[in-house]
């Protein structure tokens, strides 16, 4: 069984249409999947829908592009969902320089994915860390403010000099479509590297369809493209890697079956 460890089936997206897209990713072998949020609304439609789907479950949190404009009170709410059995993470939160580029900015950022590592340590849960063009202060943040439950970077862009040091952080590695991508040198290097029992499997779906679907939307059900090129480059079965990997996710996140 596959568990996609990052999707938005609170996306609207995909939520238009989650029975068919739910049902289709099981036809492909997806058993589990985390649905995260991103914001106040995604974080309860997340929990929404995992209340609904035996084999769905919510992260909840803020990503740095979703901070700039919320209340105090948008955060609290947000949060106390961390109570609900069926939020397993924190999530996606990090730094995002991609798209916010005014220091001032960037501070709130950081001063906001402390706030949450914080309260995912409090709580017991682990992190699911999006970082953009954010490298050296990503890892500064976390080596500072480290992460008690463990934690995964999701759809990890890194180089694999930089992996070690995630590595050392206790912290997982998410692979996704970019994986796929026919010039992705880099993303191919790092799931040749990276250690069976430190990597998860990932859509980021609708976002970074796999190759050959590039520039369609994205869904649970291409993971097995993820997984099919991650058994080539590491030269293992996919059976192999598809129970490796949701064996990890069921321990990161603290799932019983
Ligand atoms: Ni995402």
């Amino acid at each position: 069984m596959i568990f996609d460890t990052h999707c938005h089936l609170n996306d609207e997206i995909l939520y238009s249409h989650i029975d068919e897209v739910i049902e289709n990713a099981k036809k492909t072998g997806v058993g589990k999947f985390l649905v995260v949020g991103y914001n106040k609304e995604s974080s309860f439609l997340a929990v929404k829908i995992a209340e609904k789907y035996p084999e769905c479950y919510a992260a909840i949190g803020f990503h740095p592009c979703d901070i700039f404009d919320i209340t105090e009170q948008d955060y609290l709410d947000t949060m106390a969902l961390s109570n609900h059995k069926k939020v397993v993470a924190i999530g996606e939160i990090g730094l995002d320089y991609h798209w916010v580029k005014e220091p001032e900015k960037k501070q709130l950022e950081k001063e906001y994915f402390i706030r949450q590592i914080e309260y995912a340590n409090e709580h017991g849960l682990p992190i699911s860390i999006h970082n953009r063009e954010s490298n050296e202060d990503c890892l500064n943040i976390l080596k500072e403010h480290k992460p008690k439950f463990g934690g995964v970077m999701h759809c990890y862009s890194g180089s694999v000099e930089m992996l070690k040091e995630v590595l050392d952080l206790g912290l997982m590695i998410s692979l996704g479509g970019p994986v796929t991508f026919t010039n992705a040198k880099t993303p191919k290097e790092v799931a040749e590297e990276v250690p069976l029992d430190k990597l998860l499997l990932e859509t980021d779906s609708p976002y970074l369809t796999p190759h050959p679907h590039r520039g369609e939307k994205n869904e649970p059900k291409y993971i097995c493209l993820v997984l099919e090129e991650i058994a080539r480059l590491k030269d293992l079965s996919k059976k192999h890697i598809e129970q490796v990997t949701y064996e990890n996710a069921l321990r990161l996140f603290k799932i019983d079956e």
